[in-house]
């Protein structure tokens, strides 16, 4: 017998002794970590399939599932703003499948499924805006922004922060909200004069607000949950949405063409749609509205139907061209390294 043939005989016999490997499945969770960790905890909990996760911010992940190309490692992706898992969607990286859950979910998470052929499915959504540390502002004596104007107000340099689109969701959806209030051209000017007020430019979205908290700086520039999160933790951050209107996300979920493990993805996909998974989100700090018409949506989940929001373009902002031709000129235009 050859040394390969005994090697195989041995690894099988292993097996047999300990009975067939456990299923797994191969996670990237591209919202807050907390919740991450709570739906793997609370998954495993109910299910015989360990999850591998690791926490992306929604660019990252979309650069990762890219480079795996035809040799993915990941099965599934929950959770990120949803213009990159259009694109993702658009290069064919990540596969069609209509869950038997669609019936459930609001028009809007429907119609990000319709969007990309059914490649990418809305799991919550949420609304743009910023957080301000109170006891900053009145320390220092300035009248706290009402308008993405205000933002430009001299006496805030140096106060505010901001993601870098490239790595985040979040500074993406702000990029697109803004150059579709304002018109490309504009919106890169105002853009340019408000990198003298920004600090610093993080690597995840919601990292500006908890910064906010903590006192290193004046305002972060999020979604608005996220400054409602540390507000919930008892931090003096008040939230603000933007007078002149602001974009929102479809926060998605895609399954991975040519997953290894695509039935514990499904099985994954389809649970995590439920009304009483969604429901436990606030529970882990999460805010957003659910995507499951009959889950709870938290209590103090800003209100979409009093903020003035724009017709966001998904189709148009997730599309490749776009999105990559706008994160090209950011580069070229604003910069700004990313710091965490
Ligand atoms: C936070 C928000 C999510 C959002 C995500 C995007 O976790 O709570 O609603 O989808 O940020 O993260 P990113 O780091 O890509 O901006």
């Amino acid at each position: 017998m050859t040394k390969m043939k005994i090697a195989l005989l041995g690894s099988i016999v292993a097996t047999m002794a300990t009975g067939a490997a456990a299923a797994e499945l191969n996670l990237i969770c591209s919202a807050d970590v907390v919740i991450c960790e709570r739906l793997v905890a609370d998954f495993e909990g109910s299910h015989d399939i360990d999850v591998n996760m690791v926490r992306l911010s929604s660019g990252e992940a979309y650069a990762k599932i890219r480079a795996e190309g035809r040799n993915p490692q990941t099965d599934l992706w929950w959770g990120g703003t949803g213009d990159p898992h259009l694109q993702a969607a658009a290069d064919g990286l990540t596969a069609e499948y209509k869950s038997p859950m669609l019936d459930e979910l609001q028009p809007w998470a429907v119609s990000q499924a319709e969007t990309s052929g059914y490649r990418t499915v809305g799991v919550y959504s949420g609304a743009l805006g910023w957080g301000y540390n109170i006891e900053i502002f009145e320390k220092k004596g300035i009248t706290p922004p009402a308008c993405w104007a205000d933002l430009l107000d001299p006496g805030l340099k140096g106060e505010i922060q901001i993601a870098d689109p490239n790595s985040s969701g979040t500074a993406y959806t702000t990029l697109a909200t803004l150059v579709q209030l304002m018109g490309e051209d504009e919106a890169f000017d105002y853009l340019k004069k408000l990198n003298d007020n920004v600090s610093q430019y993080t690597k995840s979205g919601s990292a500006p607000v908890k910064a906010a908290a903590r006192g290193e700086t004046g305002l972060g520039i999020v979604f608005m949950h996220d400054a409602v999160a540390q507000a919930e933790e008892g931090f003096p951050i008040a939230v603000v949405a933007p007078c002149e209107g602001t974009g929102y996300e479809i926060g998605s979920m895609s399954m991975i063409e040519g997953a290894q493990n695509p039935d514990e993805a499904k099985v994954f996909y389809d649970w995590v749609l439920g009304a009483d998974v969604q429901s436990i989100m606030p529970e882990a700090g999460s805010y957003q509205i659910p995507s499951n018409k009959n889950a709870k949506a938290p209590e103090a989940a800003p209100d979409l139907s009093t903020i003035k929001l724009i017709d966001y373009d998904f189709a148009e902002y997730g599309g490749a061209e776009r999105r990559s031709a706008l994160l090209a000129r950011w580069d070229a235009d604003v910069g700004g390294a990313a710091t965490e």
